[in-house]
C-alpha cells in the first residue's frame, strides 16, 4: 500500500478526513450570543465541515427544549444540542447520547475541566457532552452615568439596593429593568435567596429541596424581599425579553438589571466598556458566593460515519483553547477550561474567574436553578411556575407560596 492509500484508510477509520454536516440546536439569537455562536460555526467550518443552524429563539432555552423533544420523538435528533446540568443525564438515560470518550481522552478533558463540571458532562463515566463556558448568574449590571446622576453607588446589600432603587425612582428612571418571563423571575429569585439566605440555605432549600429549609423563616424573608423588588420594575415588564431589559440599562432608561453575564455580551456588542459605561457587581449580598451556569452541548447518537466524524470534530472544536477564548470574550462568560490565561478578558470576567475559584474552595459555589444546573427538569419547572405566580399575584401570601414550593419540589 502506498502512503496515500494508508492515509485514506486511516482517514476513513477515524473519520478525520471526511467532511460532514453538524446540525446544532441552540438559543443564542441575541446580539452577544449570536456573535459567540458565529465563532463556533467558524471553528467547525475551519475543520472542513458544514454547520446546519437550528436556532430556536427564547432566552433561557425553554422553547428550544420543547422543540428538541418533538424532533427526538420523531427520530430526527440534531448532532448537538445545547443541554445543561441534570438534563444531560435525563437524555443519556434514554440511550440517546453518543460516547465522546475517544476525543475526551485524546485531549485530556479530565485534566483541564473542574470536576464539578466534568461530572455533569459524563453518564456512567463516559463523556456525552462538551462544555463551553461558565456563566455567573448572580450579577447586578448598572448604567454608570445613571447611578452617578442619582447619587448612588452600586449596591452591595439588599438594604443598599432598596436605597439605590428609591433614589433612581426619584431621578425619574426605572430602577430595575426586568423581563417578566418565568426563567427571568427565577433568576431574580435565586439571587435574592442567595443574598438573603446565604449559600448554605440556598443549597438546602433550592438544591436539596429540603422541606424544613423551604418552610423556614429564612424563606419568609427571601419571599418578602423578592416581592419588594418587584415594586421597582416597570409596568411593561411582563413578557419582555431579557436582552430588551439589558437594552434599557444600556440606553439609560433603567438603572440596574439582575441577570447572568450573557448580559455583558449585550453591553459589549453595543460598544460599551465595563467600568466606564456600565458596572458589574455581584448581586446584593452575594459577593462571596457564585451561582454557576455551564453551557454545554450534548451529542446525540448518529448513524452515518461521516456525521459521527464531524460530530467528534465539533466536540473537539468546542473544547479547543482558541475557541473557548474567542467565544467567551463575546458571550460574557469565562472559559470552562482551567488552563487558559485571562489576559484578554475584562475586569468583570476576571472577577468571575477569581470568585469561581475562591467560592469552589470555600464551598459557596452553587448551581443555578433558573438555568437548569441543579434540579431535575420536572421539579425545576414546577418550582419556577410557583415563584412566577407569587411574583405576578400580589394576593398570594408568603405562607401559600412556601407551601406550593414545597409541593412543587416533589414533582417527578
Ligand atoms: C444560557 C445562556 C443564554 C441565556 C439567555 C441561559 O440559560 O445558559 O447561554 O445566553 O440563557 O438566553
Amino acid at each position: 500500500m502506498n502512503k496515500q492509500v494508508i492515509a485514506l484508510a486511516l482517514g476513513l477509520m477515524f473519520g478525520a478526513a471526511q467532511a460532514g454536516e453538524v446540525e446544532v440546536l441552540h438559543w443564542w439569537t441575541a446580539g452577544g450570543e449570536a456573535k459567540a455562536a458565529q465563532g463556533l460555526k467558524a471553528s467547525l467550518q475551519a475543520k472542513g465541515h458544514s454547520w446546519k443552524d437550528f436556532a430556536v429563539a427564547g432566552g433561557g432555552g425553554d422553547s428550544a427544549m420543547t422543540v428538541l423533544k418533538s424532533r427526538v420523538v420523531s427520530g430526527n435528533a440534531p448532532a448537538a444540542a445545547q443541554i445543561k446540568g441534570p438534563s444531560i443525564q435525563e437524555w443519556a438515560r434514554e440511550g440517546l447520547l453518543a460516547n465522546m470518550d475517544a476525543v475526551a481522552k485524546a485531549e485530556n478533558w479530565d485534566g483541564v475541566l473542574p470536576k464539578v463540571v466534568s461530572d455533569v458532562m459524563k453518564y456512567q463515566g463516559q463523556y456525552v457532552a462538551a462544555p463551553v463556558n461558565v456563566h455567573r448568574v448572580n450579577w447586578l449590571w448598572a448604567n454608570a452615568e445613571v447611578l452617578k446622576k442619582a447619587g448612588v453607588k452600586p449596591p452591595s446589600s439588599w438594604d443598599e439596593f432598596f436605597t439605590a432603587a428609591e433614589a433612581l425612582k426619584k431621578a425619574g428612571v426605572i430602577p430595575l429593568a426586568h423581563g417578566g418571563q418565568n426563567w427571568q423571575d427565577f433568576t431574580t429569585f435565586e439571587s435574592v435567596a442567595l443574598g438573603v439566605g446565604g449559600a448554605d440555605f440556598y443549597k438546602k432549600a433550592l438544591v436539596q429541596l429540603d422541606a424544613a429549609a423551604i418552610n423556614s423563616a429564612t424563606m419568609d424573608k427571601v419571599l418578602e424581599t423578592f416581592r419588594r423588588v418587584k415594586a421597582y420594575t416597570d409596568k411593561n415588564a411582563p413578557g419582555r425579553d431579557w436582552n430588551l431589559a439589558t437594552a434599557m440599562v444600556i440606553k439609560g432608561e433603567a438603572g440596574m438589571q439582575l441577570m447572568g453575564d450573557w448580559a455583558k455580551g449585550e453591553f459589549i456588542a453595543a460598544g460599551k466598556a465595563p467600568g466606564k459605561d456600565f458596572v458589574c457587581v455581584a448581586a446584593p449580598g452575594t459577593a462571596k458566593a457564585f451561582t454557576f451556569n455551564v453551557d454545554s452541548f450534548a451529542l446525540f447518537k448518529l448513524k452515518k460515519a461521516d456525521a459521527q466524524a464531524a460530530q467528534r470534530d465539533f466536540a473537539s472544536a468546542v473544547m479547543s483553547p482558541a475557541f473557548q477564548e474567542l467565544f467567551n470574550l463575546n458571550k460574557g462568560s469565562i472559559p470552562v477550561r482551567t488552563d487558559l490565561k485571562m489576559d484578554k478578558f475584562d475586569d468583570c470576567a476576571r472577577l468571575s474567574n477569581q470568585d469561581f475559584l475562591a467560592t469552589a474552595k470555600a464551598g459557596s459555589l452553587v448551581p443555578s436553578i433558573a438555568h437548569g444546573m441543579a434540579v431535575p427538569s420536572a421539579a425545576e419547572g414546577a418550582i419556577k411556575d410557583v415563584v412566577s405566580q407569587f411574583w405576578n399575584n400580589d394576593t398570594m401570601t408568603v405562607a401559600q407560596a412556601k407551601q406550593r414550593i414545597a409541593a412543587a419540589a416533589k414533582t417527578q
